[in-house]
């Protein structure tokens, strides 16, 4: 029996309907080469469906998440919609209730693609984020006091539990040991301000680190790892680090390996339901245009493939992502790729067909 698998499609907002367009045309094409069958389970969630039904994901929908194969997500963020209402309630919401404690952030300089680090190659820029995606300043807790006096106090929580850090630094150690030569995991925090919930992240590293002796351990402080990954990313293979440092790092990321339309993410839940997207945002300003860059969502695809196990069909995408940015296009920016959104997607799938089955 062909492996089939049920994946949940969010377009959402904005440019995330025509790059989740392109994905499913890769989808399709890459079924067909390889041989597995994708039931696709479209949900109209995201500004426009807050708006009519003031609800951003009712319970309906979450429960009916937790029984698919994976998420395929677009964009989330409407001009009309307070911002934080339907990412919380969208996008933080599905990460916080299917449990996906690892967002599993590549970063990764394409061949051909512009980086604004000066002399960097393909081979200098290769590295992977593990951000710890369910605790940390994330969880929420905390509260205001006397508000909107002169006296006010504000006070958000820091959450850091043994359970939460210990799965994503086993997670990212895992990793390490299967991902390249380099066998280095640098853990990012700040041991010194953050000495009680940092202290706990350093004695969870290097305990779990006994059980992987092949695997290089380092440490850098967030200050420091950001001025490390301007002036030297080959320095990383893969970097562990909490979910708000790794919110802002893999901004940074994102942009020294071309920029948000090349930047796929994953949330991760290895016992559960992960979701897959690009990790720009929904670019109201392009939207609806075909000038976007599909590309990250296409990236995403592939990663969302790997996570299934269709390791053949993930790297023979990625090898057709690889071929279209080092021949075809002028830039990776939106409106500038030489391309509208449905020729690349267009070009990804005629690159897919020349690429060797695995
Ligand atoms: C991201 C985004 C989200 C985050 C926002 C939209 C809540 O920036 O996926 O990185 O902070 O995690
Ligand atoms: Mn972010």
């Amino acid at each position: 029996m062909a492996r089939s698998y049920r994946i949940a499609v969010v377009a959402g907002d904005g440019t995330g309907p025509e790059v989740i367009r392109e994905g499913l045309k890769v989808l399709t094409a890459v079924s067909d080469l390889t041989g597995f069958d994708a039931e696709l389970i479209s949900y109209p969630l995201g500004g426009e469906y807050y708006l009519k039904s003031g609800e951003a994901l009712p319970d309906s929908i979450l429960e009916e998440l937790k029984t698919v194969s994976a998420i395929y997500l677009g964009a989330i963020g409407h001009p009309d919609v307070k911002p934080g209402i339907l990412e919380q309630g969208i996008l933080l919401k599905i990460r916080f209730a299917l449990d996906q404690y690892i967002n599993l952030r590549p970063v990764k300089l394409f061949p051909g693609v512009w980086t604004p680090l000066k002399d960097k190659t393909p081979e200098q820029i290769d590295f992977v984020v593990v951000r710890e995606n369910t605790e940390g300043l994330y969880a929420g807790i905390g509260g205001n006091f006397k508000k909107g006096t002169p006296e006010e106090v504000a006070v958000q929580m820091d959450v850091n539990t043994r359970k939460g850090v210990e799965r994503c630094v086993r997670f990212a150690y895992e990793l390490t040991k299967n991902r390249s030569a380099k066998k280095k995991l640098t853990l990012c925090a700040k041991t010194n301000v953050l000495t009680y919930a940092h202290d706990l992240w350093v004695r969870v590293f290097e305990a779990v680190g006994r059980e992987y002796p092949q695997v290089t351990q380092d440490y850098a402080h967030v200050d420091a790892l950001v001025m490390w990954m301007v002036r030297s990313p080959e320095f990383f293979d893969v970097v562990v680090t909490n979910n708000m440092f790794g919110d802002i790092v893999t901004d940074l990321g994102a942009m020294i390996q071309g920029g948000l339309g090349i930047a796929a993410g994953g949330n991760l839940n290895p016992q559960g339901v992960s979701m897959f997207e690009p990790i720009g945002g929904s670019a109201p300003k392009y939207a609806g245009k075909n000038v976007i860059n599909p590309l990250a969502a296409i990236l995403a695809l592939g990663m969302l493939l790997d996570h299934l196990g269709e390791k053949g069909a993930a790297l023979r995408v990625e090898e057709a992502v690889k071929s279209v940015t080092a021949t075809k296009l002028k830039s990776l920016a939106a409106g500038k790729m030489g391309y509208s959104t449905s020729e690349v997607g267009d070009l990804v799938v005629e690159a897919l067909k020349t690429t060797e089955a695995v």
